[in-house]
Order: C-alpha cells, then sequence, then structure tokens
C-alpha cells in the first residue's frame, strides 16, 4: 500500500471521515499509536518530526531514534539502519527527519506499542552546533530564555495541547448553548474596567523619532531663512506688477507669474516646517495634543471587550468575545499577565442568577472536556506537577459550585481563627488572593461563587442593587488559582449607569455609546469574563500563568 493511501485509511478510521480528501503527505505519531497494532504492523508511512534523543547501536549498524511531530506527547520508536543514512546526523537531539518505511510490531516484553522500520530518509534537518537546550531538565523559569525552541520540550507542548482543547471547548460549549463568536476590536478608545491601567496606542513616539532624526541630518529653517524667502515672494511681485503696468507680452507676464507662485509655495514651506517643534505635540494647557496622532484622539489596546460585546447582546442576544487583552499593571505575581485571553459570554434578557449558572456549567464543561479529550497530557501533568489535577477535574466536573454573597464570605473570613490574613477582613474591603484562595481551598474544597459585592470595589457597569450598597457582581474563586471569573449583571437604567459613571469619575462623552444601549430598548443583561490561563492554570496545575501563554508578556519581558 502506498503511503499517501495509508495516510487516507489512518485518516478515515481514526477521524472517522471516511469521504473527506486527506491533506498532507503525513502520518501523525498521535494516529499511528492510537492504531491497533495488528491490523497496522506491515504498513508503509511517512513520518516527519524530531529527534528527542537518538543512539547508535550494533558497534554503529543501526540507530534507534525516538521522534516527536508534537501531535501527542509519546514519541515514536524510528529504526534506520546505517546504509541507509550516515547515523551520526541522525542522532543529535533536535535533529528533523522525515523519514519512510514499513510500522512493525516491536520485540515481544518491549514497552513501545509499535515503531517504524525506516528504508528511506527524504528530509534531514541537522543541528550544526551543539542543541541550546541542555538534556538535563531545566525549570520552566529558566526555559523562559528560549523561548523560540521551549515548545520542543514535553511540558510546554502538552500545554499547548491542552490549550487548544480548552478553546474548542469553549467554542463548542457556546455554540452548543446558542451563542454567536463576535470579534470585539484590540483597539479601543474606552476603558471598560476603568482602571486606568490601559497600553496607550499611538503613533505619536515614532513620529516624533523621526522628526527628530530627520532635523539632524536637515535643519529646520530660521527666522531669518523664512524672513529672506518672503522677501524673494515680495521681489518676485513686484515683477509682476511691473511688467503688467507696462503692458509686457502675455508669455513674459505668464512666466513671471509662475516665478512669484515658486516663490511663495518656498516661502510657505519654509514657514510651515520653522514651526515645527521636536518631542511629542502639547497643547496650550500642558496636555498632549493627539491632533497629529493616527486616530486623532487617545487610543489604547483593550483590557476587555465586554462593552462592545455588550452592543452585540443587545441586538444578536446571547454572543462571546474570545481574544488578546492588555493590562499594563505593574504584577509581578504568577496570576497575572500583561498579554492574556479572555472569554467574555454577554447574555440579553440574563439575570446575575443566569450568569452564575452560564458560568458554572462553561467552567465544568471545560473539565470534562479534557477529561474526554487530553488524558496522556493530564496524565503527564499528574506525574510531573500535580498528582491532583485529574481528580481535581472530575471533582469540578460532577459537583455544583458553592455560592456565598460577599456579606457572607467576609463574616466567614472574619470568624477564621486557624490562619492569619496578611490583609485584613472587613464589609467593604476588595477581597484578596489569599482570602480567595482560603474560602475555595480551605472552606468550600471547591469553586465557589461570591456575589453581591460592594459597589465601591467594582466597575460601575455592574447593576446597583436595591440596598443600594452593593452590586450584582460575582466572581468564580477556585482552588489554586483564586479568581477565575468576574462577571456582573449590568446596569440597564439609564440615569443610574450615568450616576455610576460620574461617581467614578470617569468622561461622559466618552460612554455616550454605551448610553445608548440603554437609551433605546435597554434589556436586562449580564455576562463574565473567564481568564484563559488562569483556567490552564486551574487545569493543569502548573505554578505560573508565564508558562501556560506561548509568549508571554509581563513586567520588563516580551520575547519574540
Ligand atoms: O474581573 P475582570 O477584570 O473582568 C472584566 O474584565 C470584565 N469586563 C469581564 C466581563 O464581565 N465581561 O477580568 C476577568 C478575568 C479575571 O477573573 C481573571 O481570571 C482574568 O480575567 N484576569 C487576568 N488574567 C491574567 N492576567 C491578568 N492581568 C488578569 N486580569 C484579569
Ligand atoms: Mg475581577
Amino acid at each position: 500500500m502506498e503511503v499517501a493511501e495509508v495516510a487516507a485509511e489512518m485518516a478515515a478510521t481514526t477521524l472517522g471521515n471516511p469521504e473527506g480528501r486527506v491533506l498532507g503527505r503525513i502520518t501523525k505519531i498521535k494516529k499511528i499509536l492510537e492504531a491497533d497494532v495488528g491490523s497496522w504492523a506491515g504498513r508503509r508511512v511517512l513520518v516527519g518530526g524530531w529527534v528527542k534523543t537518538g543512539r547508535e547501536q550494533g558497534k554503529g549498524s543501526f540507530a534507534f531514534l525516538e521522534v516527536n511531530d508534537g501531535s501527542c506527547l509519546a514519541n515514536l520508536q524510528v529504526i534506520c539502519e546505517a546504509s541507509t543514512y550516515p547515523l551520526a546526523e541522525l542522532v543529535p537531539t533536535g535533529t528533523s527527519v522525515l523519514v519512510e518505511g514499513e510500522l512493525k510490531p516491536p520485540p515481544e516484553g518491549v514497552k513501545q506499542r509499535i515503531e517504524l522500520k525506516v528504508d528511506k530518509v527524504l528530509e534531514v534537518g541537522p543541528v550544526g552546533e551543539k542543541y541550546p537546550l541542555p538534556k538535563t531538565r531545566l525549570t520552566l523559569e529558566n526555559l523562559r530564555d528560549f523561548m523560540h525552541l521551549r515548545a520542543r520540550t514535553n511540558t510546554i507542548s502538552a500545554v499547548a495541547r491542552i490549550r487548544d482543547e480548552l478553546a474548542h471547548a469553549t467554542h463548542a460549549f457556546f455554540r452548543q448553548n446558542g451563542f454567536r463568536y463576535i470579534h470585539t476590536p484590540i483597539i479601543t478608545t474606552s476603558d471598560c474596567e476603568g482602571a486606568g491601567e490601559m497600553f496607550q496606542a499611538t503613533v505619536l513616539f515614532s513620529q516624533a523619532e523621526k522628526l527628530a532624526k530627520e532635523i539632524k541630518e536637515n535643519p529646520l529653517p530660521t527666522e531669518s531663512d523664512v524672513e529672506a524667502a518672503k522677501l524673494v515672494v515680495k521681489e518676485k511681485g513686484e515683477i509682476v506688477a511691473q511688467l503688467k503696468s507696462t503692458k509686457a507680452s502675455k508669455p513674459e507676464i505668464t512666466a513671471a507669474v509662475s516665478e512669484l507662485n515658486k516663490a511663495k509655495e518656498t516661502a510657505s514651506r519654509l514657514e510651515e516646517r520653522s514651526k515645527l517643534t521636536p518631542g511629542i505635540p502639547v497643547k496650550p494647557d500642558g496636555g498632549f495634543s493627539f491632533d497629529s496622532d493616527f486616530f486623532k484622539k487617545p487610543a489604547f489596546l483593550t483590557v476587555s471587550g465586554q462593552l462592545q460585546v455588550e452592543t452585540y447582546a443587545c441586538a444578536v442576544g446571547s454572543v462571546y468575545t474570545f481574544g488578546p487583552t492588555f493590562r499594563a499593571e505593574n504584577s509581578h505575581t504568577s496570576r497575572h499577565l500583561a498579554e492574556f485571553w479572555m472569554v467574555e459570554p454577554e447574555m440579553a434578557f440574563a439575570t446575575l442568577e443566569d450568569d452564575m449558572d452560564y458560568a458554572e456549567e462553561y467552567v465544568k464543561f471545560m473539565c470534562q472536556w479534557l477529561l474526554d479529550n487530553s488524558r496522556e497530557d493530564m496524565e503527564f501533568m499528574v506525574k510531573n506537577y500535580d498528582k491532583t489535577a485529574i481528580e481535581r477535574l472530575k471533582l469540578v466536573a460532577s459537583s455544583p459550585f458553592a455560592r456565598v454573597s460577599y456579606t457572607e464570605a467576609v463574616e466567614i473570613l472574619m470568624g477564621v481563627t486557624d490562619k492569619k490574613f496578611e490583609n485584613k477582613v472587613e464589609w467593604g474591603i476588595d477581597l484578596a488572593s489569599e482570602h480567595e484562595r482560603y474560602l475555595t481551598e480551605v472552606i468550600f474544597k471547591k469553586p465557589v461563587i461570591v456575589y453581591n459585592y460592594p459597589k465601591g470595589i467594582k466597575a460601575f457597569y455592574m447593576r446597583l442593587n436595591d440596598d443600594q450598597k452593593t452590586v450584582a457582581a460575582m466572581d468564580v474563586l477556585v482552588p489554586k488559582v483564586g479568581e477565575l471569573v468576574g462577571g456582573s449583571q449590568r446596569e440597564e437604567r439609564l440615569d443610574i449607569l450615568k450616576q455610576r459613571i460620574l461617581d467614578a469619575d470617569l468622561p461622559l462623552e466618552i460612554y455616550e455609546w454605551y448610553l445608548d444601549l440603554r437609551r433605546y430598548g435597554t434589556v436586562k443583561h449580564s455576562g463574565f469574563g473567564l481568564g484563559f490561563e488562569r483556567m490552564i492554570l486551574f487545569a493543569t496545575g502548573l505554578d505560573n500563568i508565564r508558562d501556560v501563554i506561548p509568549f508571554p508578556r509581563y513586567p520588563g519581558r516580551a520575547d519574540l
């Protein structure tokens, strides 16, 4: 059987896609290792991957290569004879190989399920010098110095697969529940959380730099340069006037007028240029002027797509956005990134209670999805990082979350005697991470939803409760991580919302469009944001959020 036919049959049997066209020539190692040994032994396949470890055997007559193609954690054992290819070029760790051969059942008593006996080495990407990743296991922290190579490690590639599964689970969950996926803008002129933690999107700096460089090469005209140019205009004007008064010929006059126009143009260009000031343009009141900036007003990278996705919730019904968000908070914790991904559903005609139900079901759905689709990678996490990771997924997927009001949560925490918190607990405080984790890890020992927070510590858009002191907010707290989800019922009453914006010292003009949603056909609506990396931390049991996003950005670091 030809390799392409094998690839097609593999796809047909293991992907459940008998009619589909098979793309690409290679067969993924995951498919080979999943296949039934009895029926696949003897077939020819084409495999491409990177050598994890390679060793020459039998006095250099053949080599064993452990090849990984990233499709799964496990490697395929590849056997190549010296007559097929110079073995010394194949065995260095990191070498890439595209090989063709026959699948063979392993010898009795060996733990590999199936191995590949290669008879054609089609392509090799050699490792010329010493491979930068050492053979001994680096800590995840040290691995961050190899951002471009760390995906080749077992941990980071397992995280990448788990992350991908969670993204699929997200789309599956919302699709099953009738939501539409909306792309909200990355660049925005509204500060959703009103916390002033936004990265600015501006070309003023690059403009200023360009100008400074240009001025250095070509200095700005002085006042006397401008005066001289104006004098030329005056002279040229006089010539025209004189020619006209002496009734000179038409071509003569036309030529003189053209000279005059040129002189005028030069003078005005010089004058314009003489007014250029190096640096960032400033307004008379001392603030920066954005007139020459790209958007002609201050613009930022979004901290949340919520406000924009609300416009679609108030038209399309149930929607969600899932994209990168950016926060310029100078947090050096293992739970914060400057760039992270957030999943934000928003539902029209939904109350806080509905919001909590959706959040709970969504988190459970993701846990079950990993149990169903990421067994091998999750077992790797259990073995290497967190013994309880799979147990935790099972527990969360199968038992209801606890729910307590903020007031109850504070009472519980105030009654704690076996632990001294660093941050004092009293009604009105923003719960610190230590409080959140104590509630979920020690008190409830499972996810807990805290709702109805004091209005003073929450964003302006959250619906004011009848007690006038609290808002219809909710946070989902989970073991290992603390806050995983933050959400609320939104303030749908125009006057109250306006007042809340003013109370938060935010400029009304910027939120007029948001207020319009309340002016025209307002509805009760709710939504939440789930920190995608926090979900991956929670699922894998890894300790640092910097290891669950492919390219972490945090204070002082933005590699690649
Ligand atoms: O609680 P937050 O700030 O809520 C919002 O942004 C709302 N606008 C969401 C909404 O209602 N649509 O952020 C939501 C979640 C947090 O619970 C946390 O999991 C995560 O986003 N998060 C971060 N994750 C990583 N790094 C950071 N710096 C984060 N800040 C928030
Ligand atoms: Mg929050």
